[in-house]
């Protein structure tokens, strides 16, 4: 068998804890092998409404494995509040979750190594969720990070003071910020002990033997391809790799494992935090974006910029992913718009591209081409077929531009809201 791979194709938040929660009664395996609690995906069902940051988006469904990959990075604070979230919604994830033995440990002082990072950054800080993301990666590669498996270790305690050492030592030549590092350790500690009673598991042995054995794995991104560490619009990214490539890495599987590549991208453009934005729209229009998207973090609550769909943008994603469907979410929030613009090709220096550059300039021009709205509600469509006819252009023509066929439209943010093309799904 091989792993089929849902990501996102733009800045985050395109709808992938949605779309993973629907696809995962087709899988035996959910895995997340990325990023961290800097992530923050919604499901919505049986008229509730929950946020999930480290634990995969298949959790709500029984039987169901959910493994959190070695590439993601762990807040025991944040993982206790994830379970007791869980223990509330009567969710037995008993047998059911999995830790990777070699997934980092985000500690206390990795978060506060965040925040004073970004106040030394001033005017150009990146917008980091202060999640301790960033800093967590670095001793990660660095070689100086704390794993799941070294809790184990009978001088655990002894490593994570020479850690806390160093970043202390950084701290020094860094902007003071207020954060009560005593108080946090002391939560992070009492937090560590629920975590221990979270089976581990080497991620690269058992995913390839579940492979082996026939099982169906569905493997769930975090943040968005344009957030890639490598890739994205760089230094406004986060630490991690986002991108299809990520899930060898973040797992511990080869490429040749790799199925299907499932893209997901709002039918719109949203990005928090700092960093290029070519489609962001600064007037009403990108108000009306937010206020009819509820466009506010799952994760911060910050207000997402908005913007229209950029098409170069997502052809540069779909080709770095491999993508093979593509999944259209948030349609709905265009029903009120008279007119709809797609950004087809970037106007830089004058020249007229449809490849991201190396830095996006603050005066890049976006062209765009106008589609007529639908003007409707689309509540009362349950077929793909039966959606509007300029919805239907609209689909028609993303999906022409883009090259890859979308499968589903996602209409509102319930479960049942998403519309299948029957021959796929
Ligand atoms: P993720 O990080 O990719 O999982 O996405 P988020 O959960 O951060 O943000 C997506 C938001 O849009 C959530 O509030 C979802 O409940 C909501 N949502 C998902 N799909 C749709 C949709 O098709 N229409 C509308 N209106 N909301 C949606
Ligand atoms: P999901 O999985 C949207 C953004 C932050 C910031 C940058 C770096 O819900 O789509 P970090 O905390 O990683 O150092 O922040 O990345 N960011 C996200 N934006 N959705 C996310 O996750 C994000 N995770 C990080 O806003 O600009
Ligand atoms: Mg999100």
């Amino acid at each position: 068998m091989n792993i089929d791979v849902i990501l996102g194709l733009q800045w985050g938040d395109e709808g992938k804890g949605k779309i993973v929660d629907y696809l995962a009664d087709r899988y035996d395996v959910v895995a997340r092998f990325q990023g961290g609690p800097n992530a923050g995906h919604t499901l919505v069902f049986d008229g509730k409404k929950h946020v999930l940051h480290t634990i995969p988006s298949g959790v709500f469904r029984s039987n169901l494995i959910n493994l959190v990959g070695n590439g993601v990075v762990i807040d025991p604070i944040t993982f206790e509040k994830e379970l007791n979230g869980l223990d509330k919604a009567d969710v037995d994830y008993d047998h059911r979750l999995f830790i990777a033995e070699k997934a980092h440990l985000i500690l206390p002082s990795h978060r506060l190594l965040d925040a004073a990072n970004e106040a030394a950054k001033g005017k150009s800080k990146i917008g980091s969720t202060l999640r301790g993301i960033g800093p967590t990666y670095m001793d990660r590669t660095g070689r100086n990070g704390l794993r799941i498996g070294d809790i184990n270790r009978v001088d655990f305690k002894e490593r994570y003071q020479k850690l806390k050492q160093k970043h202390l030592s950084i701290l020094t030549s860094l902007p003071k910020v207020d954060f009560d590092l005593d108080g946090e350790e002391q939560k992070w500690f009492a937090s560590l002990e629920r975590l221990r009673k979270i089976p581990q598991v080497s991620s690269e042995y058992y995913v390839n033997r579940l492979l082996k054995n026939g099982k169906r794995i569905l493997a769930e991104g975090a943040q968005g391809s344009m957030l890639d560490v490598d890739f994205g619009t760089y230094p406004y990214v986060t630490s991690s790799n986002t991108v299809t490539a990520g899930v060898c890495i973040g797992l511990g599987v080869s490429p040749d494992k790799i199925g299907e590549v499932i893209g997901i991208t709002k039918a719109y453009c949203t990005r928090v935090g700092g960093g290029p934005f070519p489609s962001e729209l600064h007037d009403d229009v990108g108000e009306l974006l937010r206020k009819e998207g509820h466009e506010f973090g799952a994760t911060t609550g910050r207000p997402r910029r908005c913007g229209w769909i950029d098409l170069p943008q997502l052809k540069y994603t779909i080709m770095l992913n491999g993508v093979t469907q593509l999944v259209l979410t948030k349609i709905d929030v265009l029903n009120i718009f008279k007119e709809l613009n797609v950004g087809v090709s970037y106007q830089i220096d004058g020249k007229e591209t449809e490849e991201v550059p190396f830095e996006i300039p603050n005066d890049l021009k976006m062209n765009y081409k106008t589609y007529k709205g639908w003007e409707q509600s689309l509540v009362e469509v349950k077929t793909f077929d039966a959606l509007p006819n300029n919805a239907r252009l609209y689909v028609d023509a993303l999906e022409k531009e883009l090259g890859v066929p979308i499968t589903m439209v996602s209409t509102g943010p319930d479960r049942v809201e998403l519309l299948t093309r029957p021959s796929v799904y």
